[in-house]
Formats: structure tokens, C-alpha cells, sequence
């Protein structure tokens, strides 16, 4: 049986790539493809009562990392890696890129232990691609406060989300043909359109 294919979502809080999740999985599902959707830190019992802590409990950056994967460990290897053996596309709100991100990049945590925990924890495992949802930290920032009440995330500054912003614009510079980089500022229709180019460009209804 051919492996399933693991798609991850990144950007911003604010880009507004969830409900693009969604619709993807419709999409598939409507081209026969079997879909998984999920979202880290999550996905299993255990990862979303990891994920209740880090967004609502204060702690620093080390810990912070340490639960993230803690909960992607459990979520790999409960639930994505049998998905993928059995075929399933993944498609997952978030993955490492996002540890880089925020606890590298927002919060200055050292690289080379986001680096050791990502080898221990993946074992060489990487998405197939990963679609960046890029928006101004600026505009984010404007959306966000138009929202729900904020996590610990959502609470940072400008200042936060422009170095979590710079990181991802790194990784996905370096890694052209993993990314695809979707302009978050349009409309949402034209946000959507990119989606699906994206999916037709990495063949994954077919
Ligand atoms: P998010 O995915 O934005 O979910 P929601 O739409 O429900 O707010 O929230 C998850 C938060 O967790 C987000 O602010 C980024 C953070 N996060 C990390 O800091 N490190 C990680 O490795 C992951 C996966 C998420």
C-alpha cells in the first residue's frame, strides 16, 4: 500500500489557516482520498492535556519545549504514523516548523535543543509539504483582537510574532520544495485558491 502523504499547517496566530483545513480535507475526501485531520500540540488524549498546559500555564521556553514534543511523541506514534501506513492523508494544524517558530524563534530558546528533541522525537520523520500561511505580524495582530480570548500565545507583542514571523520565513526560504507559501492577506476565496494550487501542484487528490 503506498503511505499516506503528512501535510502540516503553519503561520502566525491570526493568518487564519483553520478553517483552510477543513476544506482541504473536504477536497480530498470528495477526490476518494481517505483524510486525517488533526493539530499540535494534540491530537491524542495525552497531547491535549500537554497542550492545556502550554497554552495556559506559565513556564519557560525549555519546558515549553519539552511538553510540545512530549505530546508530538505520543501523537506520532499513536495516531500519525499508523495513518500514514495505512494509506491516510494527514493533514495536521501545526508541527515542528511551529516549535522552531515560537519557542526558537518567539522565545530565543537555543536551536540546537529544538534540533536534538526533533531527532529523538521523529526519527527522520518530516512532512511532505507544509503550506505557510504568511501574513504581516502587524495585520495578525489586528485579526487576532478580533477573536476569542487570548492563550498565552495570542498574548505576546508585535515584537514576538515578527521574530516567530522571521523563522518561518527562514525554513521555508531553505526549503523551497517542502513549502509552499500561501499569501494570507487576500480575501478568502483567493486564499483558498492558492490552497488548491497547491494541493493540485503536489498532486495530493490524485
Ligand atoms: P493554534 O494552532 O493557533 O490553535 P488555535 O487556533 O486553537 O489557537 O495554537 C497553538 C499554539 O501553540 C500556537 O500559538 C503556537 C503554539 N505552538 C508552539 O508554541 N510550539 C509548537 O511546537 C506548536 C505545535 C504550537
Amino acid at each position: 500500500m503506498t503511505r499516506g502523504q503528512f501535510i502540516t499547517f503553519e503561520g502566525i496566530d491570526g493568518a487564519g489557516k483553520s478553517s483552510h483545513i477543513e476544506a482541504l480535507a473536504d477536497w480530498l475526501r470528495q477526490r476518494g482520498r481517505p483524510v486525517l485531520v488533526s493539530r499540535e500540540p494534540g491530537g491524542t488524549a495525552l497531547a491535549e492535556r500537554l497542550r492545556e498546559l502550554v497554552l495556559h500555564e506559565p513556564m519557560d521556553a525549555l519546558i515549553e519545549a519539552l511538553l510540545v514534543f512530549a505530546a508530538r511523541r505520543d501523537h506520532l506514534q499513536r495516531l500519525v504514523e499508523p495513518a500514514l501506513a495505512a494509506g491516510t492523508t494527514v493533514l495536521c494544524d501545526r508541527f515542528t516548523d511551529a516549535s522552531f517558530a515560537y519557542q526558537g524563534g518567539g522565545r530565543g530558546l537555543d536551536t540546537a535543543v529544538l534540533a536534538q528533541l526533533e531527532a529523538w522525537v521523529q526519527r527522520g520523520r518530516q512532512p511532505d509539504l507544509t503550506l505557510w500561511f504568511e501574513l504581516a505580524p502587524a495585520l495578525a495582530a489586528q485579526r487576532r483582537a478580533a477573536a476569542r480570548t487570548p492563550d498565552r500565545f495570542e498574548r505576546q507583542d508585535e515584537a514576538f510574532f515578527g521574530r516567530v514571523h522571521a523563522i518561518y520565513a527562514q525554513r521555508c526560504a531553505a526549503e523551497p520544495q517542502r513549502f509552499a507559501r500561501i499569501d494570507a492577506a487576500q480575501p478568502r476565496d483567493a486564499v483558498w485558491a492558492q490552497v488548491v494550487a497547491a494541493a493540485v501542484a503536489h498532486k495530493l487528490g490524485v
